[in-house]
């Protein structure tokens, strides 16, 4: 077709002119690995199936300049949808320039067609379960079509809440086909001939050589064991800052059954800076526990000091783990290896090719395609890798099969601040809910990041950087404040509550603030209670309404409070000259960020008599103009 001839020379002719077949893009946009990983796979079935393996190259969108997107022939988009249907951190600059670039194209400025010789597929990553399923993927989709770029492939809606792993792979199926089509990608002779298959042999699991130091050299290595990553500037995961736990403090009472704490981390000596609003990242270790589990199925004790050798020049696809030096199992799988998340279909498609007789047929059957419901089923009950190699004995992967295509990354995990800098200059506040929960075989989950921060007693390290929002008090101080943030969502009102206690102590003229608090019960969750009265009181909160949900036989949440003070909140949702109020949203996205919006609508409708969609319009401008802003998970 036209793209063949436009784009990609014929096989024959590749073989001979290799350097005018141009380069082949993966971009991904990723928060927990994900896209990443995905991304990597894409790039290594291309160069199987299409050969010329070096013309694929996968970059974090972090690393992209998106100017130059016009100069590319062929891209594919891995992108995740995060938060309240929002771009990853990494993705963020590409995406605004993107959507921004596309609609100014939309409205006839500039810019149509800049993308008209640019080939693209996107795969969005996401989860059903939230209102705003893969919304980048599909904006960026759309946008890149506005902009004159061909889809080589329907857009991709991967669904974390089902079975990512398999939308990915009918996407890729249909891409292979679309592309063996057109020819867009020229197909190498030895080709495969659908998506890779489940590996069959242990040999042909992409491993890294790694190597085990004994006697002098062992004791020679530099000693990595305890000793947290070396402390950088803070501003990014690459160069986290070494942060010192200085409080740490249960808010809830003994009488619940759950567990919220309170952490101050100290920052002095950094160069660190932020602003009440701003989310902060750790870097979490697994607990001993963990380790020293998974050290027992790996067969090797924790102390093994092994090395990474990778080849100079070499061109594997895995990033490697960690650097090459010298470092002990047990640092290697406290600090970079999620042993407690659900397990992934290729690192259990990786684990079957170790499994033998009985165990490693009923991996086959669940990986099959007549095992699909059988695996969905076992999908959902969330069996953590750990887990997996616990109950399947069999399965004994070599250590550098075991950190080159089994293991997924610990991932550095973000909370809102709680504190701010005017009052707080030189420390930063979490409040951080310990997850833990039964899982449906009965394993007690454990967030790993939160009950990593739980443990950690005054003194103690921790690696951290900031990442900044855009969740920000009004310029304005006269500006009128809503702030809705029930359970932890009360985090950064925490913030924003210092900032303007600060502000009255040094008597500023404040406009109102109406803070709406849930928790589940007065004597147990009531978190802040003290400080959050006091605030009260000095006029940093006009108005405190806390809601209770489970002390009368009704459910009390914070949207029913929000209706009943409508005369309160109404005035500050109107548009125009007259009103410019903000209204702020944390917490939980599944459920009360959804909720309490419709309850605004149902605000906005009544109090100025509109309909329901148009009152649904208005909602939708105002978080245009960041006068609704929400910061949910
Ligand atoms: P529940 O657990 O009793 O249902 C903080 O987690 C508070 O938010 C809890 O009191 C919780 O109540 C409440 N909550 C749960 N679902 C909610 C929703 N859809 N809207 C508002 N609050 C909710």
């Amino acid at each position: 077709g036209a793209l063949k001839s436009s784009i990609f020379k014929k096989a024959e002719e590749a073989a001979t002119e290799e350097d005018v077949r141009p380069r082949v893009l993966i971009l991904f946009g990723t928060q927990t690995g994900t896209a990443e990983r995905f991304s990597k796979q894409l790039k290594s079935e291309l160069a199987v199936r299409y050969g010329d393996g070096n013309r694929y190259e996968v970059l974090d969108m972090e690393e992209y300049k998106p100017e130059n997107l016009h100069k590319e022939k062929v891209v594919f988009f891995m992108m995740a949808t995060y938060g309240d249907g929002e771009p990853t951190d990494n993705a963020a600059d590409f995406y605004n320039w993107l959507t921004k670039t596309a609609s100014e194209a939309d409205k006839g400025i500039g810019s149509a067609g800049l993308l008209e010789t640019l080939s693209y597929g996107v795969f969005g990553l996401g989860n059903k379960q939230y209102e705003h399923f893969c919304a980048v993927g599909k904006r960026v989709h759309k946008a890149l079509g506005v902009l004159g770029a061909k889809a080589l492939v329907r857009r991709g809606d991967g669904d974390d809440d089902e079975d990512i792993e398999a939308d990915f792979e009918s996407w890729r199926t249909e891409l292979y086909a679309g592309l063996d089509k057109c020819e867009v990608l020229v197909k190498s002779s030895d080709g495969g001939s659908g998506v890779t298959q489940i590996v069959a042999a242990a040999e042909s699991v992409p491993s890294y050589q790694i190597n085990i130091l004994t006697g002098s050299e062992a004791a020679n290595a530099e000693d990595v064991s305890s000793a947290p990553p070396v402390s950088g500037d803070g501003t990014s995961k690459d160069s986290p800052f070494l942060s010192t736990v200085s409080v740490m403090r249960e808010l809830h009472t003994p009488q619940s059954d759950r567990s919220c704490v309170h952490v101050e981390l100290d920052v002095s000596g950094s160069n660190i800076t932020y602003e009440a609003g701003d989310h902060i990242a750790i870097l979490p270790e697994n607990g001993e526990d963990v380790i020293s589990r998974a050290a027992d199925v790996l067969g090797y004790p924790l102390d093994t000091v092994i090395q990474l050798a990778i080849p100079e020049g070499s061109q594997s696809s895995l990033a490697p783990p960690f650097t090459s030096k010298a470092i002990t199992l047990r640092a290697a799988l406290a600090r970079y290896v999620d042993l407690l998340s659900p397990v992934s279909k290729p690192a259990l498609q990786a684990l079957s090719a170790f499994a033998a007789g009985e165990e490693q047929a009923r991996l086959r059957r669940l990986l099959s395609p007549d095992g699909a419901a059988e695996y969905k089923a076992w999908h959902q009950q969330s069996r953590s890798l750990l887990e997996v190699m616990e109950e399947f004995t069999s399965c004994r992967p070599p250590l550098g099969a075991f950190f080159g295509s089994i293991m997924q990354r610990l991932q550095v995990r973000f909370y809102s601040i709680s504190s701010s800098p005017a009052m707080h200059p030189k420390s930063i506040h979490i409040t951080c809910a310990v997850v833990y929960m039964k899982t449906a075989t009965g394993r007690m989950h454990e967030g790993i990041a939160s009950y990593y921060l739980k443990q950690q007693k005054p003194g103690a390290l921790v690696p951290v950087f900031i990442r900044h929002s855009s969740f920000k008090l009004p310029k304005e101080l006269t500006t009128p404040i809503v702030m809705v943030g029930p359970g932890t969502g009360l985090a950064p009102f925490r913030g924003f509550l210092q900032e303007r206690a600060e502000l009255v102590k040094s008597g500023k003229k404040l406009g109102p603030a109406y803070l709406f608090f849930g928790c589940r019960n007065r004597e147990q969750d009531y978190i802040y209670q003290q400080e959050l009265e006091r605030y009260e009181q000095s006029g940093a909160v006009d108005r405190l309404f806390v809601a209770f949900s489970r002390e009368g036989k009704q459910k009390d949440y914070v949207q029913h409070h929000i209706a009943r003070e409508a005369s309160l909140v109404a005035p500050l949702l109107r548009e125009g000259p007259e009103s410019q109020g903000i209204f702020y949203i944390c917490g939980d996205a599944k459920n009360m960020a959804k909720d309490v919006a419709r309850t605004a609508v149902k605000i906005m409708a009544d109090a100025e008599g509109i309909s329901t969609a148009e009152a649904e319009a208005r909602l939708k401008r105002l978080g245009d103009t960041s006068r609704i802003q929400r910061d949910v998970w």
